[in-house]
This record gives C-alpha cells, structure tokens and sequence, in this order.
C-alpha cells in the first residue's frame, strides 16, 4: 500500500522530512477494523511529532491521526461495525497513523461518519471534536443551561476552536467571546457564533476593559497559554474553571490559587492510550456529533484542501500548519 513516512526528524523543507514509500497492509485482529482511508486532516501534533519523535530502529514512522473511510476488513470481536461501512475517527498516539492507504484502528474509538459530508469535510473534524467535547463536557462540566455564564476561547479561529465554538453555541447557553487576531479569523469566528471576539495581540483585560465584557466564568486556552497566563488569571471570574490543550514549557497553578479556580489539561489520546474503563465514550461521542452535523446543527470546519495524500503535499501542508495562522482545518483526499 502506499503511506506516506519518516526515519529522520527533519525541518518541513527537507525533502526527507516526509516521503512517498511503499508497506504492507496490516493484518486485522480483536476489535480492530481495517479502514481504507479516502481522506485525512493534519494536526498541530503531526508537525511536532514528525520534528520530535524519532522513528524506531530504522523503521519507517507513519504519522497521522484524523481519518475517514471505509470498513475493508473487522477482526474476530468486533460488533460495532460491519464490512462496507463508512466511519470516521482519530486514532491512537501510540499506533501507525493515517498517512497510508489502509490503517488499524480499534473500534472503541470510531464513529459512523456524516452521511451529509463528503469524505474531505468530515475528514477535518474528529481530532479536533473529541477534544473540544472533552473539554467542555468532561474536564470542565460546563453547566449547559444556564444563560448567565459566558466562557473565553483563546485561539478560537484555528481547528480546536472552530469546533469548541460551534459545540459551545449551540449545546450551551454560554456567552463565548473568542479572540482571533486577523480580519480573516476574525469574521469567520463571528460566522462560527462566537457572540464577541477579541484580539489575543493585545492584554486580555485591557480588551475586556475596553469592550465592557463581564469576566468569564470559564477560560479555554488553546495556543499560547504560556504568554497569556497572566492575564487569564486577571480575567477569570473567582471560582472560575480553566481548562488547556497546549504544550506550554512550564505551567504554574499557583497565581489560581487566590481565586480558587480550578486547573484541568485536555489530552485527547489519553483515554485510547491507557485504555481507560470509558475509552468507549469517544465512539458515543463521534457518533453524536455525527447525529448533529447530519441534523444540520454544526457544520464542518474545513480551511483549505491541500489535494490528493502524497509526501509532497503533506509537507506543504506541515509547512503552513507550523506558520500558526490556521483557519479551520487543512484536508487532503486520495490516493
Ligand atoms: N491536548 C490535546 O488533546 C490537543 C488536541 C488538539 C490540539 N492540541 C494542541 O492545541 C493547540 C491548538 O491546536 P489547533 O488545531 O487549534 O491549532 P491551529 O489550528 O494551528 O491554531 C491556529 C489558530 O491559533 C491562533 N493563534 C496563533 N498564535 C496564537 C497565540 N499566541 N495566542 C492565541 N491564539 C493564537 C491563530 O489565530 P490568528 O491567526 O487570528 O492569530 C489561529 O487561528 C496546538 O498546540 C495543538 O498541538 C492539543
């Protein structure tokens, strides 16, 4: 099969850094199902994967992680999904990724893709969704019907955010004020329902100030939550909840500690890489944000195609990831 791999962690210009080879299709067992991939989504993860973590023993490391496809072959326990059937999913951390033309995916962690989407529109949103749901519902247990909270969403324009905005708008009663930075990300946010946006460029508080916009009940950061730590801590309502998906080199919870607001870090591979009791929550959900894209309530996040899944394209497209100027997702699609 074709796939698309590294031996070396090397800068997106470097031709080797991702390159077109050639590898067996794996064998299917247990409750994996074998999905042939018709389209793919590149992630922050994928670019600081690819540059940091070595292949092992002079193997070829395929990366990748949001995916959807179709059910070529199941293993003997599989009972969720059947030969043929189209699905959606972002994988493991710890297994080979998407960037070939059949991947191994445990069923646990797989939805039943949108029936309304092509394959390159939903293919922009799984890694994305679990971890936008996760935040709101299981790490920070927004409270969905109260109408006089509101929350801040740091980083709102990009892929998390995109989705973390569409969730929040129309599952909550929440206020979301975003911030975005450029009129480009500005005005796609508003489109997305955020109810103000603000610009990260500038303090925090002195935007709150400025706008007159009451402090928030709860902070999402998704970028840069080392260089806005401050000033979310001058914002956040006391008692307010904090939540952050980002690597920030170091983190430091004691300025909450006057306001005792609580901490909590989203990692969206967690529950595939231990195998948690609950690993079978991100299928539920996958599958209920299938139901409410096929409903019409949220819709995809898809930036930009960057065209067919080749070691060429990929790098362009590691390539503007890493710029940080990411509007909603990039996607590639076949082979
Ligand atoms: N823990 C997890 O499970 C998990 C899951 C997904 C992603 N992540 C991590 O979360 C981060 C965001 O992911 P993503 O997919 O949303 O990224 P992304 O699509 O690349 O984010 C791009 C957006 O970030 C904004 N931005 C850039 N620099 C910023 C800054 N200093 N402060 C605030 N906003 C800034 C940009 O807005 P403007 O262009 O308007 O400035 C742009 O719209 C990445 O570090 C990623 O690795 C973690």
């Amino acid at each position: 099969m074709k796939a698309i791999g590294y031996k070396k962690n090397l800068p997106i210009e470097n031709i080797k850094s991702l390159q077109d080879i050639e590898l067996n299709v794996p064998q299917v067992k247990g409750r994996d199902i074998l999905v042939e991939i018709k389209a793919i989504s590149v992630n922050p993860a994928d670019y600081k994967v690819r540059a940091g973590m070595p292949a092992e023993d002079d193997q070829w490391k395929v990366i990748g992680w949001d995916a959807t496809g179709i059910v070529k072959e199941v293993g003997e326990d599989v009972s969720l999904f059947k030969v043929g059937d189209e699905v959606w999913y972002a994988g493991d951390f710890t297994r080979p990724g998407s960037y070939a033309q059949f991947q191994l995916v445990d069923e646990q962690i797989v939805g039943r893709k949108p029936s309304s989407l092509s394959y390159a529109e939903a293919a922009a949103l799984p890694l994305t969704t679990l971890t936008a749901w996760e935040m709101l519902f299981d790490r920070l247990q927004v409270e969905k019907d109260n109408p006089n909270k509101s929350i801040l969403v740091i980083g709102a324009a990009g892929g998390v955010g995109s989705i973390l905005v569409q969730l929040a708008k129309k599952l909550t009663r929440l206020k979301i004020i975003g911030t975005a930075s450029r009129e480009e990300t500005t005005s796609w946010l508003k489109e997305l329902g955020a109810d103000a946006v603000i610009n990260h460029r500038n303090k925090l508080s002195d935007e709150y100030a400025k706008y007159g916009i009451s402090a928030p009940d709860y902070v999402v950061s998704l970028n840069g939550t080392e260089q806005h730590a401050e000033e979310i801590v001058k914002v956040i309502k006391p008692q307010g909840r904090f939540s952050f998906i980002d690597d920030p080199k170091s983190f430091d919870v004691m300025p909450f500690k006057v306001k005792s607001v609580s901490t909590h870090i989203e990692f969206m591979f967690t529950r595939s890489m231990f195998q948690t009791e609950d690993i079978m929550e991100q299928h539920h959900i996958l599958n209920e944000v299938s139901t409410l894209i096929d409903k019409g309530v949220v819709k995809t996040t898809l930036g930009e195609n960057f065209g067919v899944i080749n070691a060429e394209n990929l790098r362009k497209a590691h390539a503007f990831l890493e710029t940080g100027k990411a509007k909603g997702k990039i996607v590639l699609e076949g082979f």
